[in-house]
């Protein structure tokens, strides 16, 4: 399986756990960090809609957890015409953890559809070195 097959198989499976129950939207992410290893997530509704997390939040947070800090790519799979581009609150969450030129993916059921750099979704970015202030 090639490395963009893995990640869409990663995405899928953590889809089918998404907890969508208001939006009815469900939503997978897999990520590829430098190590190697893949991480996945869905997104986690909540009656009190603000609160509810984006698929790509809970990927990031399962390589954050298991001590990883570098992402080098991750794919977004939902279903529908449209693409399903990260959030902008997402397109920061991933931001913290890549370089300019990480991959973002998007798929659809039937695969991938469309990638970016992360610098192509977020430019101008402000990032982990820009708000430092020196000693
Ligand atoms: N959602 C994600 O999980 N990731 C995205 O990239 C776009 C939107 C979720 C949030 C919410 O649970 C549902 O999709 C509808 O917006």
């Amino acid at each position: 399986m090639n490395s963009l097959d893995q990640l869409f198989s990663a995405a899928m499976a953590a889809r089918a756990n998404a907890y969508a129950p208001y939006s009815g939207f469900a939503v997978g992410a897999s990520l590829r960090t430098r190590s190697g290893a893949v991480f996945s997530g869905a997104n986690v509704e909540n009656a009190s809609y603000p609160v509810g997390t984006c698929a790509e939040a809970s990927a990031i947070s399962a390589m954050a957890l298991a001590g990883e800090r570098l992402i080098f790519e991750i794919l977004i799979v939902a279903d529908g015409e449209a693409l399903v581009t990260p959030c902008g609150a997402c397109r920061q969450r991933i931001r913290e953890f890549a370089a300019a030129d990480a991959k973002i993916h998007v798929a659809g059921l039937d695969g991938l559809r469309a990638s970016f750099t992360l610098d192509q979704l977020l430019p101008y970015a402000f990032g982990p070195s820009v708000g430092k202030v020196s000693p």
